[in-house]
């Protein structure tokens, strides 16, 4: 959410900071800008709303921009306080065009901020939090020395400890043309140290084609970055180390491989990621799971993380959004399997409850980025009451993954349509093998049931495939129902999770309004909605609760709904034609693991809806892929 990018060294920042901003699009793309000094030591801000094309449409194609600057910050926004346009754009200065930065975050207290200095007769200009930093910033300047780096960096420690939110912040002050500043406080920044030049960005990816050297920031740290090195601080000053990491991170690539949008071409590669997320876990039905492949057998992870799978009595999975649906299948399975009680949580809710934590609780975070702020202040708060803590994420270079005591990645590859999709897919697929490895342990199922769920997983690529590999009825069914106002998704079992999962994708990228619920709920208010105009897409598979959703499904057509059955079962033609008016067939597999097939339409049904209706597919309004504020 916001993607900031600082640059200081030998080479031309405004080209390199735009092409950093580019991977960073993901966090937003309300309006982006930058700032820099010119070797002329001549401050320059452009800014522009919507999309980063737009700001690289208003850059002049003049001498500094190409060659002549190098130190600036870039910035790309998504809109927390303030509309959307040009005066909100960051870089915000105080005013005077001495002192620029950009902010991921929320300030708290902005208000409160912005009156004292309005009342000193300071004048702000933009609607956002942001900008009382850069306002204060310079108010202090001017009421303490500043005249030395020595002494800015002191203003800046009492400019922050005005503070209260979250922030990451990249500062460049026209005095010290030689200093970039980057501070973190509850959002992401990473620094990287290339040959003679240094780059901050909120996300490694953003900076890794230049350099693998990464010195990840801890909360409340400054550095102060200069062409002799870094120097880190704690906010009130006290010196620290900064230590630099190898971090090996293939560079993001931004290639469509020939499919329309990121997201269609994600949910193609699901097989694979299926694939890479098994691989060296689960190489065959008659061998144990193994969670964490090529670790040293007396490893502590190994011992934590066997541990975590013989004695924890409690499991509370923590998370937002469709990583939040991908824990609830997570539930589902590790009950059935292990017979321990596991309860998802919203993390957004569970960070101000009162945790109910033994040393026996063991939270799961799952984060496809790693960066979501709820749960990663949940996770913080779980461990400070003594909980274990297991991230699944696809990030294993993020926050929650550094603070956590064991990281299983999903291995989903980068993820680039702000919808998820494969990273769904992956994460559900670290639970069912932590559901495995934790049964085998435990000797908590057969082993012939174990055994057929290792054999139904590996077959699971083929199947998704096989769902893959006939669009045509989706798309009929996505052109046939593109114009309603209002989706129902019904399921039930351990596919309820896949229907919440179908209306967030839809909402997403279509902005139909869409509901998912458990078959057994409609009666209990939604059916009073059901008329000819909602379509009501339901999820049947063979197995505990086919019966059951049947007469759900049959219910809900007595109310003349449209109905949309997906479904992996033969159902006789007459009950059939008499309960839905379009059926679309998947490939049968176990019903435990069928979320994993039935999703698949699920997502093909939003996109091909989004793309009928013309929509911004991988960059949905209001949108962004790594949600760093609460
Ligand atoms: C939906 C989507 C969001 C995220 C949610 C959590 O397509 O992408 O609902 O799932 O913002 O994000 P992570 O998984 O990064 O914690």
């Amino acid at each position: 959410m916001c993607g900031i990018v600082g640059y200081l060294g030998k080479k031309s920042a405004v080209p390199l900071i735009l092409d950093s901003l580019r991977t960073l699009e993901y966090r937003g793309y309300d309006s982006a800008g930058i700032a820099f000094l010119d070797d002329d030591n001549l401050f320059h801000i452009y800014k522009a709303a919507g999309k980063l094309v737009n700001l690289e449409s208003v850059l002049p194609d003049s001498t500094p921009l190409k060659s002549g600057s190098h130190i600036g910050i870039g910035h790309i926004r998504w809109a927390t306080h303030g509309a959307a346009n040009e005066i909100n754009a960051h870089p915000h200065h105080g005013g005077h065009q001495e002192i620029a930065l950009v902010h991921n975050g929320i300030i708290e207290n902005y208000f409160e901020i912005k009156q004292e200095l309005e009342a000193k007769g300071r004048n702000f200009i933009s609607d956002t939090d942001t900008e009382c930093i850069a306002q204060l910033l310079e108010q202090l300047t001017s009421e303490m020395p500043s005249d030395t780096p020595e002494q800015f960096r002191v203003v800046i420690q009492a400019t922050l400890n005005k503070l209260v939110g979250a922030y990451a912040l990249s500062i460049i002050n026209k005095k010290f043309p030689n200093h970039l500043f980057a501070i973190r406080n509850h959002a992401p920044l990473v620094i990287g140290k290339g040959e003679n030049e240094y780059l901050v960005a909120s996300d490694a990816v953003a900076i890794i084609s230049h350099t693998q050297e990464l010195l990840f920031l801890k909360d409340k740290e400054i550095a102060e970055i200069t062409p002799e090195g870094i120097r880190l601080t704690r906010l009130d000053g006290t010196p620290i180390e900064a230590v630099l990491e190898h971090v090996e991170l293939g560079p993001l690539q931004i290639d469509k491989k020939g499919f329309k949008h990121f997201m269609l071409k994600e949910i193609y590669e699901q097989p694979d990621v299926v694939r890479n997320s098994l691989s060296g876990r689960l190489v065959s039905a008659e061998r144990p799971i193994r969670l964490l492949p090529g670790e040293p057998k007396d490893s502590l992870k190994k011992q934590t993380l066997d541990t975590i799978l013989k004695y924890m009595d409690r499991i509370v999975i923590v998370g937002c959004g469709t990583s939040f649906n991908a824990g609830l299948v997570g539930k589902y399975f590790i009950e059935e399997m292990v017979s321990v009680p596991v309860e998802v949580e919203s993390a957004g809710e569970y960070r101000y409850r009162k945790p109910i934590i033994s040393d026996k609780t063991l939270i799961v975070a799952i984060s496809q980025s790693g960066e979501t702020a709820d749960t990663l202040e949940a996770v913080r708060r779980a461990a400070k009451l003594g909980g274990k803590i297991l991230t699944i994420t696809n990030r294993e270079d993020s926050s929650l993954a550094r603070e956590s005591d064991i990281v299983l990645p999903v291995r989903a590859g980068v993820e680039i349509s702000v919808c998820a999709t494969k990273s769904f897919t992956a994460q559900i697929i670290v639970f069912y093998l932590l559901g495995l490895a934790m049964a085998e342990m435990r000797q908590t199922a057969s082993e012939s049931q174990i055994k057929e769920l290792k054999t139904g997983l590996l077959k699971t690529p083929a199947l998704i495939e096989a769902a893959l590999s006939n669009p045509e009825p989706v798309q009929a069914v996505a052109k046939q129902y593109g114009n309603a106002a209002n989706v129902l998704f019904i399921a039930r079992g351990i596919n309820f999770p896949v229907a919440l999962e179908g209306a967030l994708k839809l909402k997403e990228i279509s902005y139909i309004h869409a509901e998912g619920y458990s078959g057994s709920e409609l009666k209990h208010g939604p059916i009073a909605m059901l008329d000819e105009s909602i379509p009501v897409i339901s999820v049947l598979v063979p197995g505990v609760v086919f019966e059951k959703m049947i007469s759900n499904c049959q219910e809900a057509k007595a109310r003349d709904a449209q109905m949309i059955g997906i479904t992996s079962a033969v159902i006789d033609s007459q009950k059939a034609e008499s309960t839905f008016d379009d059926l679309l067939q998947i490939p049968e597999s176990l019903e435990l693991l069928s979320p994993l097939i039935a999703t698949v339409p699920l997502q093909l049904l939003a996109y091909y809806m989004a793309e009928y209706l013309g929509k911004d597919v991988d960059q949905p309004r209001n949108l962004a892929k790594s949600v760093t504020v609460e």
